[in-house]
């Protein structure tokens, strides 16, 4: 079992895109039993709030659907989720503000598992949410591929249990 948050500022746009393509590539591939997938903001701005109807706009025209209430990460999280996946820099600051420099090993730029290493362009500033989507999409696979390569084992045990 590999635990999963995805982290951006409000949790409104891009960290549940994040979560909501990400679940929609493991269950293609039948592995949604080797994940907990989640996302959270680094800010209270949208807590409570849901899907950036934009963002769900966007989603859905590339065949994604679902839900997601927007919530502020804790430290708990942050401790609770083994793999922690930001959308920028100044995400990557405020995650380890949280945390006092710890944990710093499992908290990674999403696009880092890319050709291209990039930070996501935050599209309620841009309002490009087709970038963002191709950004996103680009990095969730990424990050899988890095998974099935590099951590074969887990999903090996997982299927045998
Ligand atoms: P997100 O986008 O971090 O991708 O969810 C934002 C949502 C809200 C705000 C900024 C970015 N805001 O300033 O309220």
């Amino acid at each position: 079992m590999i635990s999963v948050a995805f982290v951006c500022l409000g949790n409104i746009c891009r960290s549940p895109m994040a979560e909501l393509i990400f679940k929609k590539l493991v269950k293609e591939r039948g592995l949604e039993n080797s994940f907990i997938i989640s996302s959270f903001g680094t800010s209270d701005c949208e807590e409570g709030n849901s899907v950036y109807p934009p963002a769900r706009k966007t989603l859905k025209s590339h065949g994604v659907e679902g839900e997601h209430v927007a919530r502020q990460i804790s430290l708990k999280d942050v401790i609770n989720n083994d793999y922690i996946l930001v959308m920028d820099s100044d995400n990557l600051f405020d995650v380890l503000r949280l945390t006092g420099g710890s944990f710093g090993e499992k908290v990674f730029k999403l696009c880092s598992f890319t050709d291209n290493p990039r930070d996501v362009a935050d599209p309620w500033y841009t309002r490009d949410f087709e970038r963002a989507f191709a950004d996103i999409e680009d990095g969730c696979n990424g990050f899988l591929q890095y998974l099935l390569t590099e951590k074969k084992d887990a999903f090996d045990y997982d299927k045998r249990h």
